[in-house]
């Protein structure tokens, strides 16, 4: 059993947000079941459609996104999505994002209402919405300033008593600050990592291959950096760490565990192997009783 704020996992194996949309894409894929929890596709207050195609771009041992946290809101979710997810049987942790402290206020008072939500997890992260920010000065993700982090979380703590993750972003100098900073306004626990901004360029049209230019880049080439991220951040705080980053096998999501992460994410290794998952519980579960 695995615990992070009020949640008891029956393993630390979770699906990331954005690369598992809500679960039901994955229905006959996997068996859904046997995940330590599920996480949803980021949602706003209002729909959002997205960033400019094209979206999404291989690269060496990874990948870029800039979906733009394209979603239908939470009405949508609430009615359409939420009757499915709540009926699979395993924790249900709901991402949230806005562009301001009200917002994810609102939302996280919105869902603290719903009974087949289980806990909450800020996106303070989201590289690919730059602009419409939230910003501190000139257009930063939250979770690159650690006062806008601790008010954001403060005012989502205020709205819920469903567990409350904040995910955070690597891509600053130091991570401990924005994770205490997290902590500090009542966190129950922090996921990171985020993606780390990244670009590709097509050498013919001399243009980037992304219409929103720049993106998240995600997979196997980020584990090294995420794997230290969580080293760092679980060494500094007295909260639960979730690992996210690259992880892909079993042995992945095994070093995470070892560097102070209490339960793991896999993302994009879901959209090569949808069966990745259930590898991963089952080599985790051999090498613990084993070790
Ligand atoms: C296509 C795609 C969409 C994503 N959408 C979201 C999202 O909506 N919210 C979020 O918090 N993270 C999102 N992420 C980031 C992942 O949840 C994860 O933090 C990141 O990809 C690193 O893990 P990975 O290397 O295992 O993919 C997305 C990632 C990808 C690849």
């Amino acid at each position: 059993m695995v615990k992070i704020g009020k949640l008891n996992l029956k393993n630390p194996v979770m699906v990331a947000s954005g690369t598992f949309g809500y679960a039901k894409e994955f229905e006959g894929l996997i068996d859904l079941k046997k995940l330590g929890a599920i996480v949803t596709k980021t949602i706003t207050l209002k729909p959002r459609t997205g960033n400019p195609m094209p979206r999404t771009c291989e690269t060496a041992s990874g990948m870029l996104n800039a979906i733009g946290l394209q979603n239908e809101g939470i009405d949508d979710f609430i009615h359409e999505k939420l009757p499915y997810l709540s009926k699979i049987g395993v924790p249900i942790i709901v991402s949230i994002s806005g562009d301001s402290a009200d917002e994810f206020c609102e939302l996280a008072k919105r869902l603290d209402r719903e009974k087949g939500v289980d806990g909450i997890e800020l996106n303070l992260s989201c590289p690919n919405i730059k602009g419409r920010g939230f910003s501190v000065k000139g257009g930063r993700l939250i979770a690159q300033d650690k006062d806008a982090t601790y008010n954001v979380v403060k005012k989502a703590r205020g709205a819920t008593s469903k567990t409350l993750i904040a995910k955070l972003s690597p891509n600053v100098t130091d991570i401990v600050e924005i994770a205490e900073a997290a902590c500090k306004a009542h966190a129950d626990s922090v996921s990171l990592i985020n993606t780390l901004i990244g670009m590709a360029i097509d050498i013919e049209t001399r243009k980037p291959i992304l219409g929103n230019i720049t993106g998240g880049l995600s997979g196997p080439c980020i584990k090294p950096i995420a794997l230290r991220m969580v080293w760092e951040a679980a060494k500094n705080i007295d909260r639960p760490v979730i690992g996210v980053g690259g992880i892909a096998t079993a042995e992945d999501a095994i070093e995470f565990l070892i560097a102070g992460a209490r339960a793991i994410q896999v993302g994009t290794a879901n959209f090569i192997d949808p069966g990745a998952c259930e590898k991963i519980i089952k080599g985790v579960k051999i090498w613990t009783e084993k070790k």
